[in-house]
Formats: C-alpha cells, structure tokens, sequence
C-alpha cells in the first residue's frame, strides 16, 4: 500500500498497488471474507459442492457461477440480515469439470451449466463488529433462477409474432435467462438484470437481424443446441429474439414469476438503473456493451407507487411497460479536427458537448407507436440495434454499466475500450470517443437538462480517460496526475452513500490484475481515483456495492487465463493449492470496524 494521501470523505484510505498476486489484495488496516462460492448450497436438500460428483439437480440449488451484479437488500424483521442477488452471467467448462472436451460435452455437463447460470437470492447475515458476512443457507427466501425457470414477457413486444415458438405459441412464456451481467436496484424493492451477450447459445444465425446482434451461421462452441433444439435457430427461428432484455426480479416473494422487460429494447444489455423523475416516474438508463453500439434510456409514463407490500411491488413491476425508449446522440464543442486520435485535450481543455435523446418509439396500455421511418413498433423493441442505427445515435467506445449519482442526480457511463476505434473502415475517433485503438477506455459524465432524468437533451463530458496517468493521453477530472491510481477499462460503476464513484474493470492492459477503485465527482478531490483492492489471477470485478460497513464484490472468472483447466490451473483462489478455483463474492471491511474510508 501506498501511503495514506488526503482524500475525500469515504476514501481515506491507503491506495492499493497494481500487482499480479493470486488473491484479493486489500488496503492496509482492512480484512476480508468470502461470503460464499460457486456450489455452495444455498437451497433446502442442496448438497455440499463435491468437485467430482457435480450434478445438475444439485447445482439447481447451490450458487451459480460466475457471480456478476451484485445487489442487496434489506431485511427488517430479521436483525443484521440482508437479501443478496447475484447474477450468474456465464459459465467456463474447461474450469469446472475434469477433463472436459469442449467437441463433446455431455447431457449432465450442459445440464450443470444450465443451472449455474441465472440469478441468485440468499440472504447474508453481518457480524456485529465487523462488516463481516457469511450466507445464511435453507433461509425461506433463498432462491435459484436458472436457464431453465419460467419468465413472463411484459411490454410492447410480449405476444409479437417475432416471440413466439412451437413451444410457446403465446410469445409471453420464456424459459429461462442468460448472460447476466450488470443490473440494478429498484427504488421499489426489486432487482434488474441485463441479458447481455447471448448471442453465443444460439447456432445457425444467418438472418440480417442474426448478424447484427452477434449470431454466428455455425454451431457454438457451448453445443447445448445438440441437447435443446431451442437453441438451434435453423430449427427454432424466434428463440434468440426471447432474450437480451432487462429482466427484472421480486426478491422478496420467491414464488414470484421474473419478467422480461421488452419496453427498454433487446440489444446486448449491460444492466439497468434507475433515476426518478420529480414527478416520480421511473428512467431506466442502459448499455450495450459491444463496440460502437450505443447507450439507452426509457422513461416510463407511469408513477411509481410508494409501499412495499407485494400488492405494490406488482403494480411496481409493470411501471417499465409503459413509456418512451431513447437513444443517445452525442455532440462534441471542439473543432473537430482538433480530435485526431492522439487523445490529446482539445484548446478548450475537455473533451464535453452536448446530446439529445432520440425517441425510438413510446408503449402504452393499448399499443405502441414507432418514431423510426420505415420499422414498426415491435421491430423497434425487438431489433432495437437497426432502430438506432437509423436514427443516427453516436457509436460508442463499448458503454457498460451507467449509474445516476444519488447526489447529484450526474449520469456516470463507463466506456470499457473499443480496440477498433478509428482502424480501417471503421468509425473515427470523434468528442466522446477520442482516442483511436482505444485500449485503456473513459468514463463519461452526463448532466441532464434542468438534472431532469425525463429530459430529452444533456450535456457530457469525459470525466475520466483512463490509462496509465503518465500517459499525456489520459485525465483524472483534473486532479493532479501524480496523485492518483493508473486504471484500465472500467466497467461496472456504483456510488457509496457519501457520493463518491465506485469503478470496477475488466480487462487491464498496463500488465496488471483488474480491481476496485474510488473517486470523488464533486469538491476539492474530484478525480483523485484511488484503488482499493485488485483480483486474483484472471478474474474480474463485478458487482461492487459500497455500503458504510463493507464493500462487496464479485471476483468473476478467477483463473480464466488462455490455456487453463482444471488439470492445468492459472490460479486456486479461494481455496489454495489441490482445489478448484470457484468465482466467490467477497466482503471487505475494516478490521477497527469503522466505517470504510472515513
Ligand atoms: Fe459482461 Fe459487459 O461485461
Ligand atoms: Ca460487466
Ligand atoms: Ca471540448
Ligand atoms: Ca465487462
């Protein structure tokens, strides 16, 4: 650790440096513990994982892997309880079984990897003193949605013709979710999910539409298309266009049915989060995570009903059924050819303009109505990726996850990187995305007119360009340079309750191990970002969650290095040598059992 600088409320604490250790490195002062691991029973009559004796029954009931979103929630009869969820966004095979041979999985193997992936509910009890948490398994609300639970679809799109099937001929019915990545939480008690890149469970993709989301005309490399003719889109046309929708979860009621959401579009969806209006209406912001694709907002038209009952949850979750679906256009004030690429600041000091939200098309309680020429509604909210490239959105450097601050109400929009940026053929650099090949990725800051989420113009500016801070090509919000953490590729963004942003990243081109990062948006240390851990090998962070007592984060794809199987292992985390390496949440606190970073 470096030593402890000045710093803002939340973030006194000493910065952690890069390094390449096979563990959670932790600032000094704080402890750590792992809350729970990929196949530990959570669900009545679950077993003990056994590494060797893996089955898709017991998977069923213990966590999934992958741990992604994280999110939790409180419990107030039950004291110093929390409901956790998790997402399951994916799952490595080579990492899981024995000498698995990815030509020819077999029944039980794709049948295990059904069950882990999904969502997860368990409820976690703190410790007193510190911010320890460990699961509270068998709890009455602990709970597995898999690949194979049924959804109900909700919105414009539920019963198109684009969504139906010989197994739901109503279009309203889908089994299961996938690819989970970032979510959110909703200021009425439920959980959000993205279904991100699913793309790659459905074979024989060769439809215009199949191609602009990521399908490929061959079989995948996952084969489950040979055990469920659903995933075969020769055989089952409409079955991909079932998922890549925020779906949206009741946590409390774990005999609730999770809907899919079609109003807030299908495309590769990072998450969801959610800003109120004055008025009370819930703004869904997200993105789509692939390279210059685009970031979305819907605005719901309907009120949100305060009260936490089941009977207002349920009204709750139809508020993003109704409304307009927007995407971004973004404009820059700097001449344009004072953006070369180099990711130099323009004269005027910043990389900033300003936007406008285009509307795509508005659902409501009797039907829904296209603003694209030449789509209708439905298409719109089904191929929703052809709709903004019609309307001209801006192309951007891989927007992830987006969090409004509850501070300030200032959206933040993490660009992980976009390799591609300015090559041949390809987009050039522009304002937002100013640096060609961009390996290294931005966060943006976008204030909304009047800080009205509603509001259908914004303006923007590059808070962070990421890098190494002796790089000329990046910026810290201003901060002095010399006194701030080097970061690559962010990715999930979250706030802790003094307002200070919370960055996790996936994929580190300066060599070392992803981590976690603080910085403050407003006052005197605006951009003074400071790392406070980094991951075991291969893995990385997701789902950070800052409360006062702890930090929570998923350590996703521990060991996931080219090459590596469980007979030839990149890393053991947690467990250590002679054990499977299992993607785990883990709790950081402090060990005097003070609040984290005051
Ligand atoms: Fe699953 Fe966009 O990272
Ligand atoms: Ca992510
Ligand atoms: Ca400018
Ligand atoms: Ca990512």
């Amino acid at each position: 650790s470096e030593k402890r600088a000045r710093s803002a409320r939340g973030l006194r604490f000493g910065a952690v440096a890069p390094n390449t250790a096979d563990r959670v490195t932790v600032p000094e002062g704080y402890g750590q513990n792992v809350v729970i691991r990929w196949g530990d029973p959570i669900l009545r009559g679950a077993p003990e994982f056994d590494p060797d004796n893996q089955t898709a029954k017991a998977q069923a009931g213990q966590f999934g892997y992958n741990n992604d979103f994280l999110s939790l929630l409180p419990l107030e009869r039950e004291r110093g309880r929390q409901v956790l969820v998790s997402n399951h966004e994916y799952t490595d095979e080579v990492l899981m079984f024995q000498g698995y041979d990815p030509e020819n999985p077999t029944r039980e193997q794709v049948e295990i990897a059904w069950a882990a992936h999904g969502l997860g509910v368990v409820v976690v009890e703190g410790e007193r003193r510190t911010g320890k948490l460990t699961a509270v398994p068998r709890h009455r609300l602990n709970r597995r949605i898999t690949a194979t639970t049924e959804f109900r679809v909700q919105g414009p799109a539920a019963g198109s013709e684009f969504l139906k099937t010989s197994a739901d001929p109503t279009g309203t019915k889908v089994l299961g979710t996938l690819n989970n990545c970032s979510g959110g939480t909703t200021p009425w008690g439920t959980t959000l999910h993205g279904e991100e890149n699913v793309d790659q469970y459905f074979a024989h993709g060769t439809r215009a539409t199949d191609k602009r989301y990521g399908l490929k005309p061959g079989a995948t490399e996952r084969k489950w298309e040979r055990f469920d003719r659903r995933f075969d889109v020769a055989k089952e046309p409409n079955e991909p266009h079932r998922f890549g929708y925020v779906v949206e979860l009741d946590p409390y009621d774990p005999e609730s049915t999770p809907v899919k959401h079609t109003a807030i579009g299908r495309f590769k969806h990072e998450g969801a989060s959610i800003a109120l209006t004055p008025d009370g209406r819930p703004v869904a912001y997200s993105g789509d995570d692939s390279r210059f694709e685009y970031f979305y907002k819907f605005v719901s038209s309907k009120r949100m009903r305060r009260g936490n009952s089941r009977a207002d949850r349920e009204y709750n979750m139809t508020l993003l059924d109704e409304g307009t679906l927007y995407v971004a256009k973004l404009t820059g004030d700097s001449p344009a050819e004072s953006i070369d690429g180099s990711g130099k600041l323009p004269a005027d000091g910043e990389f900033d303009g300003s936007g406008t939200w285009i509307p795509l098309a508005t659902a409501t309680a009797d039907g829904a109505e296209s603003h694209v020429e030449g789509m209708t509604a439905e298409e719109v909210f089904v191929f929703t990726r052809l709709a903004a490239d019609k309307a001209g959105a801006t192309k951007m450097d891989r927007p992830e996850d987006i969090e409004p601050s509850p501070r300030t109400g200032k959206v933040y929009l993490a660009l992980t990187n976009n390799v591609d940026r300015g090559l041949d053929g390809k987009a050039p650099a522009d304002e937002a995305n100013p640096r060609k090949a961009n390996k290294h990725g931005s966060v943006l800051e976008l204030t909304e007119k009047r800080n009205n989420p509603a509001a259908t113009k914004f303006g923007w500016l590059l808070f962070l360009v990421a890098g190494d801070p002796e790089d000329p090509a990046t910026y810290f919000g201003g901060f002095p340079k010399d006194q701030v953490s080097p970061i690559s590729c962010p990715d999930n963004v979250a706030f802790d309750s003094h307002g200070n942003l919370w960055i996790s990243t996936d994929g580190n081109e300066l060599g070392s191990h992803d981590g976690l990062f603080g910085v403050a948006t407003v006052g005197r240390y605006r951009g003074q970002l400071k790392q406070f851990l980094t991951m075991p090998t291969g893995a990385e962070t997701c789902g950070p969650l800052v409360q006062d007592r702890r930090v929570l984060v998923a350590v996703q794809h521990p060991g996931e290095v080219d090459g590596a199987s469980v007979e030839k292992p990149a890393s053991t985390w947690p467990d250590g040598p002679g054990t499977l390496v299992r993607p785990s949440v883990v709790s950081v606190w402090r060990e005097d059992g003070c609040d984290i970073g005051v």
